[in-house]
């Protein structure tokens, strides 16, 4: 798999055009990242009119027919990005003076409506799914639904089988609310894996917080059927693979 950064958008063009670069228009299609749409058009398996263009700076024109492998390509359908969130940037769409997670996309995706299906703090890191398709995120992101969310935290303090158990009968936060059960797997002295069924804002630095431990490092690594890819350095983000596709909407 081959990584986009925002780094690789540079030599983009700019301004309002009916024509644009054959491997951005490619990746528009949230199927390929800019670096594997190079490579398709590398490879011959691109052709724009019929014709094989090997070039993936080639202009194209909005209503030229392209295809790869035979098969159209089309923009507007839904884009589903992984991102790893590294800390220091906000997972809302727009937040003056912020950095957001949009900010760390291609140009070539700003246009397309995405938004992150569920958010982290600031400071978390970790996995974000970022994309235009309505319906799945509201299905992921319904509390009815029961998705896992699981993060490897660090605390400050001694986690014990008390805090296990704790998180299993469902925490009470400090304003009475009771938590859905959860699962706490212990690593050592200070670090764990807890997965959550529920969202609310910093619910599992409130959760350890109602254990008298103060979280001090927090990376979701999972969510729904979707692992955090280890290669995916921070700040990074891919196209879903077929796979991972498949398993989100089963
Ligand atoms: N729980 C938190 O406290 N913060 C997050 O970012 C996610 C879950």
């Amino acid at each position: 798999m081959i990584y986009c950064r925002a780094e690789d958008t540079s030599g983009g063009g700019g301004g309002v055009s009916n024509v644009e670069r054959l491997d951005k228009r490619l990746a528009a299609t949230g199927k390929w990242s800019r670096k594997e749409a190079r490579a398709l058009v590398r490879e011959g398996r691109v052709l724009v009119d019929g014709r094989p263009c090997r070039v993936p700076e080639e202009k194209v024109e909005e209503g030229a027919a392209v295809t790869v492998d035979g098969a159209a390509v089309s923009s507007g359908g839904p884009v589903y990005l992984m991102l790893h969130k590294p800390a220091g940037v906000v997972s809302s769409t727009d937040e003056p003076g912020e950095r957001t997670v949009l900010d760390l996309l291609g140009e070539e995706y700003r246009n397309l409506g995405l938004f992150p299906a569920g958010r982290l703090d600031k400071d978390t890191e970790g996995l974000i799914l970022l994309t235009n398709d309505g319906p799945l995120a509201h299905r992921l992101l319904s509390p009815r639904h029961h998705v896992d969310k699981v993060y490897y935290m660090e605390v400050d303090g001694v986690l014990d089988q008390d805090d296990v158990e704790a998180v299993r009968a469902g925490v009470v936060l400090g304003d009475g609310y009771a938590c859905l059960p959860g699962e706490l797997e212990l690593l050592s002295n200070g670090s764990a894996h807890i997965t959550i069924q529920e969202g609310k804002y910093h619910q599992v630095k409130r959760m350890l917080a109602s254990r008298g431990k103060r979280v001090t490092y927090l990376k979701r690594v999972g969510f729904g059927p979707l692992a955090l890819d280890e290669d995916l350095p921070k700040g990074a983000f891919r196209p879903l693979t077929g796979e991972e596709l498949e398993s989100l909407f089963e």
